[in-house]
């Protein structure tokens, strides 16, 4: 007999569907402590742009289409049809309203042709550079507008990357909340200055693959995962980037497949009514994850307002018909109508271009919407590698004569036409990736991308040793490949997949350690590049002496081996930098290795570590020292920090020094706006002070040690450089005032905490080079 918690009770006697006959009820729920229900906030908020003049506008020619709707064309507006995209809105053809086109993926089009395949936005996130986040996303966005897509789905902050085996952590930008932020702020402004409406997603806690859904074949049967999270953490980890997000203007937010606290997250009211409408006080639309909508009053006044992909499931005539009857108030469908609307004002597509997203199967015109983004795509491919290990300086590479190429993730599998899918073009083909091994470029799913074509390492290698006129050497599939005593060095290409739709199974594989450890046995000189869609663990050989430099290569997009030689042969140094922590061993994760294992009816995930997962968690874990830590990366040439500086810019404005940001000031979209002022400005001198002769990028990280919360948070990072051989420049790191507050639960309300902050500027998040302080009185 399984238990089944008291709330339940009402639901089980209500219908006692077959599964529940023989549940008995757990008779004392305060020994769970999450095993609550969602919050209810009702009704759901309605808004009327008053974020910004922008916004108001936008409402104003909302407000005017919306008095000229019936009310089954207001429906119509709210739900998915059929259609040239992935998703689509219905039109209104009585006043000329087409339909809105969606498509996936946030690292470039899926489903279409002659786009450009991006580095995923985890490797984005590892090259800390604020100006390339900005810069990926306007490519990204001008790709979408020229295709005429209304709304591109991403950028992502959830997953955040709770568990090191997500499946879909590669399709966000890091497990730390500060630096996705600032990765969605600037994808989110890049996107939208391009024209197109940015989706932040998925909101929130979609922190697993294993059970994201009900009544999935391939999972227990049942209804979906509730990611049970405390409020607190809700605020400081998963909801914090999304403020970043709404800060920068996103115009749509994408609810999530997975329940919190038992209530799907696409009716989930204290989700969207509460944290992401009221709070954070979102002008946008909700739309909800594909099939992600499981009722129709209920999803409704819980503050979804487009579904997809199709509207008729739960709506179309049945919302009308809730609408006709008062079960959803016309004031809640004229505000989903109104939102939806006021984004398409808002990024102002009255003149958008022709939807030219096309089948692979049909004949069409070639709308071709590359145009010289491979360029951006090489410097973030870049820019985004890690350099781990060096040993006397091996790297960057010297023209050798002789190259040796393991390793199958060296080369492109030659394989038909319809296994470019292998690339992340659809999930079912992804399934059977061990058939289809060649070198990772983004993962798999609808996060995936269809590359153009794709530079791989080898060919990319091969054309450098040509024009150095030695010779190449290879052998991409064996395990134990010959290896010649005259090769200079050898590099061995090994590679981690990960996939929406299900967990990894591992953070490393037989095979791949076997071929790094046969080769090394026989080449004094071997270099390791890995390609990986998240952490990889590299302690099998990390440690070997004739392992003399390891590269993370992430998952750089259709460039791959151009970034790799530009790194590999030193025309830039590298600056990257992990924004993830790769442990020594598995088990060191702990209970944030791998998803919630669950075949209860009603499968619960409690996020009882709270604050405490990736860094966070292994700083509070004094026993555990990890591999490779947050934050760190080398360079071919090395910095030293000096003359840290802090400026209290809180007492220019006496208002802005109390605990919590004013009440009698409005709300915009991003939360309260003091939310958003600079309290302090912390400098520090970063000098290449390297002997190597190279130049280089740093980027410099500052951990704030806020009290009552985790040891050390990153609250700031800048990348400063190239700085050539003695060259100075100066890190700003601008503390606002949420960075230094923590949520009270109480209060509802980001509040300042009073006395003293550590703080720490430094190369990673334990390589702490300056110390200060600062108190808050
Ligand atoms: C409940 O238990 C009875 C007796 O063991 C069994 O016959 C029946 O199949 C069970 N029902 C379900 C839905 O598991
Ligand atoms: C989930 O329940 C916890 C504990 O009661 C509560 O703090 C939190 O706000 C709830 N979150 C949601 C989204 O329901
Ligand atoms: C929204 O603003 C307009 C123009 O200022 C006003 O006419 C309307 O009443 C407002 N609606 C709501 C629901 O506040
Ligand atoms: C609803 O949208 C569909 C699909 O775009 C369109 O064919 C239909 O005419 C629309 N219905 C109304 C009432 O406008
Ligand atoms: C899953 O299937 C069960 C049994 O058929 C059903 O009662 C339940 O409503 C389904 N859940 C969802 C979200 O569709
Ligand atoms: C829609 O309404 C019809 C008629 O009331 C009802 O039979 C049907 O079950 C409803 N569909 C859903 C998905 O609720
Ligand atoms: C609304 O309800 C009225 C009466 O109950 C009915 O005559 C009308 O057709 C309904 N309208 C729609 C759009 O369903
Ligand atoms: C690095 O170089 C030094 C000096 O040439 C040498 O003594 C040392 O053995 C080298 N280390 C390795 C691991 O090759
Ligand atoms: C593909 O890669 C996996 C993991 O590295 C390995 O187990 C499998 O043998 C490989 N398949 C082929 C055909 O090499
Ligand atoms: C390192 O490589 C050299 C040269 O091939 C070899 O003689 C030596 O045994 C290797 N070291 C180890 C630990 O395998
Ligand atoms: C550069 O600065 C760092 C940090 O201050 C120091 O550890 C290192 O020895 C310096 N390197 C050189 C070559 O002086
Ligand atoms: C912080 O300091 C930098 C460098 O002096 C300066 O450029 C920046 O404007 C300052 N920021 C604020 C908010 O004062």
């Amino acid at each position: 007999m399984k238990s089944v918690p008291l709330y339940l009770a009402s639901i089980v006697a209500a219908g006692a569907p077959a599964f529940a006959q023989n549940y008995t009820w757990t008779n004392h729920p305060s020994e769970l402590p999450y095993y609550g229900q969602s919050p209810p906030v009702y009704p759901s908020p309605q808004t009327n742009g008053t974020s910004s003049s922008r916004w108001a506008a936008a409402y104003a020619k909302a407000r005017e289409i919306l008095a000229q709707l019936e009310l089954e064309e207001k429906v119509n507006i709210t739900g998915g049809y059929t259609g040239a995209c992935v998703g689509n809105t219905g039109a209104v053809p009585r006043l000329g309203i087409e339909p809105l086109c969606f498509a996936d993926a946030p690292d470039g089009i899926r489903g279409s042709d002659f786009v450009s395949a991006f580095p995923s936005q985890s490797h984005l996130a590892a090259t800390w550079d604020k100006d390339l986040f900005l810069a990926y996303g306007k490519a990204i966005g001008r790709e979408y507008y020229d295709k005429g897509i209304n709304v591109a789905l991403g950028p992502v902050a959830g997953p955040l990357g709770r568990i090191a085996k997500g499946g879909r952590n590669w399709e966000g930008l890091s497990s730390d909340p500060y630096l996705a932020g600032w990765g969605m702020y600037q994808v989110t402004t890049g996107m939208q200055s391009s024209g197109v409406i940015a989706t932040a997603k998925h909101f929130l806690f979609n922190e697993q693959e294993l059970r994201r859904r009900p009544n999935q074949t391939y999972d227990p049967i049942g209804e979906a995962i509730s990611a049970n999270v405390d409020d607190r953490t809700a605020h400081e980890l998963y909801a914090f980037p999304f403020y970043d997000a709404l800060k920068a203007g996103a115009a749509c937010v994408m609810c999530s497949y997975q329940r919190a606290n038992n209530s799907y997250a696409c009716q989930n009211s204290k989700l969207l009514n509460g944290i992401l409408k009221t709070e954070m006080h979102f002008e946008g639309f909700v739309v909800s994850d594909w099939e992600g909508q499981h009722t129709g009053i209920a999803s409704a006044n819980a503050g979804l307002d487009v579904v997809m992909p199709l509207g008729s499931t739960y709506w179309g005539a049945n919302l009308t018909q809730a609408v006709n009857n008062s079960s959803v108030a016309v004031d809640r469908l004229d505000d989903m109508v109104t939102r939806t609307l006021a984004a398409y004002y808002y990024l102002e597509q009255e003149d958008y271009p022709d939807v030219g997203v096309f089948s692979d199967t049909e004949e069409h015109p070639i709308v071709n919407v590359q145009r010289d983004h491979k360029k951006i795509i090489r410097e973030i491919g870049a820019a985004g590698h890690v350099l781990v290990k060096n040993v006397n300086n091996t790297l960057p590479l010297k023209a050798p004569q002789f190259v040796a190429i393991y390793g199958y993730d060296a080369d492109i599998k030659a394989e038909p036409w319809e296994n470019v899918a292998r690339y992340g073009g659809g999930y079912e083909v992804n399934h059977l990736w061990n058939t289809f091994n060649g070198t990772l470029i983004v993962g798999g799913g609808s996060g995936g991308n269809i590359p153009p074509y794709v530079i791989s390492p080898f060919k990319a290698i091969q054309d450098q040793v040509i024009e150095d006129g030695g010779i190449v050497r290879w052998n991409f599939w064996s395990e134990q490949p010959h290896v010649s005593a005259t090769a200079q060095v050898c590099l061995v290409f090994i590679n981690a997949y990960a996939s929406e739709s299900f967990d990894r199974p591992s953070l490393v594989d037989e095979f791949s350690d076997n071929l790094v450890k046969n080769v090394a046995k026989n080449c004094s000189n071997t270099v390791v590049v890995i390609h990986s869609a998240g952490v990889r663990l590299v302690d099998p050989w990390i440690d070997h002496e004739n392992v003399t430099a390891v590269i993370f290569a992430g998952t750089p997009g259709q460039e791959s081996g151009h970034s790799l030689v530009d790194v590999l042969y030193g025309a830039t140094s590298p600056s990257g930098k992990l924004h993830y922590t790769v442990a020594r061993q598995e088990s060191d994760y702990g209970n944030l290795l791998d998803h919630t294992i669950s075949d209860e009816w009603f499968p619960q995930s409690d996020f009882d570590e709270g604050l405490y997962i990736d860094y966070r968690a292994f700083d509070a874990k004094l026993n555990v020292t990890p591999r490779f830590e947050f934050g760190f990366g080398l360079s071919y040439t090395t910095f030293s920090y000096a003359n840290l500086h802090i400026e209290d810019l809180s007492s220019a404005d006496n208002t802005s020094v109390s605990a919590f940001p004013d009440a009698s000031i409005p709300l915009v979209q991003g939360g309260h706006p003091q939310l958003w002022d600079t309290l302090y400005n912390v400098t520090a001198v970063i000098s290449n002070n390297g002997t190597t002769g190279a130049s280089g990028a740093e980027v410099a990280q500052l951990y704030l040690g806020i009290p009552n919360a985790p040891l050390r948070q990153l609250r700031g990072f800048d990348k400063v450089g190239p700085l050539a051989p003695g060259e100075s420049a100066t890190a700003v790191f601008e503390l606002r005032r949420r960075d230094l507050s923590i949520w009270n639960v109480v209060e509802q309300q980001w509040e300042l905490q009073k006395g003293s902050y550590k703080l720490w500027v430094g190369a990673s998040s334990r390589d702490l080079r300056l110390e200060g302080e600062i108190v808050v009185s």
